[in-house]
């Protein structure tokens, strides 16, 4: 080794040892002629002085001296620096460093590397740190900022925490393909060009889901994989075109089985992770719950502020804009700020509203602020009887000070608008500890959702997701109100997970392909050698699949899940350290048999 310690190992007790230390130069102060470097490595910073006292400074000769070597040093140089571990003078220990109390006085120090002048530096922090572009273009010397070193580290350890925890209970890890055939997951695929046969492409996977399928029918019983997956779908900030499940599947089990193995997981890593104790079982809402409280399916439940009806007091009040709704169908739900009326003028609100016109569809935004005897004022305020803004106020459960912003609308649309206001107010009211981790399940999902433009049925999930057995009968009757034996783990408002039971019998099978329009020709032709699997015994089966990288997110408090990715992709999904993707040699491309048509 060319170290005798790390950067972060030594203490008041190794003072008085000869130690040989190796890392980057991370800042560089000249004291009138004492040169104070913070020398640094993963594992943290230790202070060294050169010319101080206790130092060696006389230079022999003609050989420069320490104090002139480390003179020339910069910013991000490579040294090997060997000398006397030293407590440092009164006053100037530094508590904030693990190595605070101690410094390093050179003796000697070798130059392993200088560093082109970088542009910008591992040190830097906060408003300080470059746009995202110059981090992610310059990714190397973003991965030496000691956050993007404490992220990747909650990564491995994580996923350390994940393999040990799965292997104890029986799984085995098993890779499936990376070029393989299309899986629906409900994204474009990412395409593979064979070469040896022209004309034809592989699709990188969607998820493992078939292959996973599959290895249960092969008698796998307890399957796991840390697998890469690849969707060509619009990114967010939690969503990247290249991502990583942890992926399980069990046979001969319910869903409580798959939701408790996964419980235990996510307590174990509560414990280790975060230090916290997890109540078990987690708790559970249906989709149908989750839509009316909160509208939506994978609701933040750090803080209630959950959503009102307010459709049958809406019914018999004369403002158009709330009985029209109603009348063609739609509902009137509303959120209660409590105590928020002060905190949003007139020009707030009309932000608001033009906001959730845009965002959500919805056609404006009716609001009510309650004063000070308990009674509901706003401009629409003269639609309403005296009786109706009681009953208004008494459904709201309206206190002096309280804010309610109510939306008419399909629906959906109220849903919408009222989770995007929810999620809004609840952080800009800061309803609730950003530190806090909320974990539960939302079961129960309707197997099809309607697509209006294509007058179709298309799955929820995807379409080897059992019904539940009492559903089953809907499925030829009414096929909206079936539900799955789905299950999704959300955490603080996330979706950090999500499985299902899967179909394991044929004849059920194609009955689910024909609703969604799946003729057996295409069945056939897409997943025939899943068909064929689920003939020749396949037992039942069930599974979930955990995003990996939203779950480091969350554990790590982190906004976007560009940080928690070694090497992330842009919102263009391109990778501006190594450029791709990039165009090809023609030759490669004649090989393959493609020519570009732009
Ligand atoms: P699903 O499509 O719900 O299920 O994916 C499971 C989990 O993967 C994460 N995830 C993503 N993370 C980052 N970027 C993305 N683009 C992205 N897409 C999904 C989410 C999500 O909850 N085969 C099924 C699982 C099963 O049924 O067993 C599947 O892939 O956290
Ligand atoms: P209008 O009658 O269209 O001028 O609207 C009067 C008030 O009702 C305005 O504050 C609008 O933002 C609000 N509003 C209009 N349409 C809706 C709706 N569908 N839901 C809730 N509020 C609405």
């Amino acid at each position: 080794m060319l170290r005798t310690h790390t950067c972060g190992e030594l203490r008041a007790e190794h003072s008085g040892q000869r130690v040989t230390l190796a890392g980057w130069v991370d800042t560089y102060r000249d004291h009138s002629g004492v040169l104070f470097i913070d020398l640094r490595d993963r594992y943290g910073k230790t202070q060294v002085v050169f010319g101080g006292a206790g130092g060696a400074e006389e230079a022999s000769s003609a050989a420069p001296s320490p104090v002139e070597i480390a003179r020339s040093l910069r910013p991000e140089d490579v040294v090997q620096v060997t000398g006397c571990v030293a407590l440092r003078p009164e006053g100037t220990v530094n508590p904030k460093l693990a190595t605070g109390e101690i410094e390093v006085r050179a003796e000697s120090v070798v130059v392993l590397n200088k560093s082109a002048t970088p542009p910008f530096y591992p040190s830097m922090t906060g408003k300080d740190l470059p746009g995202e572009d110059l981090r992610l273009k310059y990714r190397y010397l973003d991965l030496r900022r000691p956050e993007m070193q404490k992220t990747l580290l909650l990564r491995h350890r994580m996923i350390q925490i994940m393999r040990d925890y799965f292997d104890r209970q029986g799984f085995i890890d098993v890779e499936t393909p990376m070029l393989g055939r299309s899986t629906p997951e409900g994204a474009r695929d990412y395409l593979v060009p064979s070469r040896i046969q022209k004309g034809t492409f592989y699709a990188l996977p969607q998820s493992p889901q078939l292959y996973k399928q599959i290895l249960m029918v092969a008698g796998y019983d307890r399957y796991v994989q840390v697998a890469r997956c690849f969707r060509d779908e619009d990114l967010r900030a939690d969503r990247q075109p290249e991502f990583t499940q942890l992926d399980l599947e069990m046979s001969f089990v319910t869903a409580d089985d798959v939701m408790g193995v996964v419980e235990g997981l996510m307590a174990r890593l509560s414990r280790e992770i975060l230090g916290r104790e997890l109540t078990l079982p987690l708790p559970r809402m249906t989709y149908d719950e989750a839509m009316e409280r909160f509208g939506h399916d994978a609701p933040d439940l750090r803080f209630g502020m959950e959503i009102i009806d307010l459709t049958d007091v809406a019914r018999q009040c004369e403002f158009r804009v709330f009985r029209e709704a109603v009348e063609s169908g739609g509902r009137v739900r509303a959120i209660n700020a409590k105590g928020a009326a002060e905190r949003y003028s007139r020009k707030n609100i009309d932000e608001l509203t033009d906001w959730v016109k845009q965002d959500f569809g919805a056609k404006g935004l009716a609001w009510f602020k309650v004063d000070g005897n308990g009674v509901l004022g706003s401009p629409i305020a003269k639609n309403f009887s005296a009786e109706l803004l009681r009953q208004i106020a008494e459904k709201a459960q309206a206190e002096p000070g309280d804010f309610l912003l109510i939306v008419a609308d399909r629906f959906e649309v109220t849903c919408k608008a009222l989770y995007g206001l929810r999620k809004r107010l609840g952080a800009e009211l800061k309803l609730y500890d950003p530190s806090e981790k909320h974990f539960s399940w939302v079961v129960e999902f309707p197997m099809f959702a309607y697509d209006e433009e294509e007058k179709c049925w298309t799955a929820m999930h995807h379409p080897f997701t059992s019904p539940r057995e009492q559903d089953r009968a809907l499925l030829a009757t009414e096929p909206g109100k079936c539900r799955a034996q789905a299950y999704d783990l959300v955490i603080n408002g996330s979706e950090a997970g999500g499985g299902t039971i899967r179909i394991h019998d044929q004849e059920l099978q194609s009955q689910v392909f024909q609703l969604l329009g799946i003729s057996p020709e295409q069945a056939r032709e897409r997943f025939g050698f899943l068909l064929d699997a689920l003939q020749f015994g396949a037992p039942p089966h069930g599974g979930i699949a955990l995003g990996i990288d939203r779950l480091v997110m969350i554990f790590g408090g982190l906004d976007s899940i560009r940080d928690c990715i070694a090497f992330p992709k842009t919102q263009r999904a391109t990778d501006l350290m190594t450029g791709a993707p990039s165009s090809v040699d023609p030759k490669q491309l004649r090989e393959l048999g493609i020519r570009t048509n732009l």
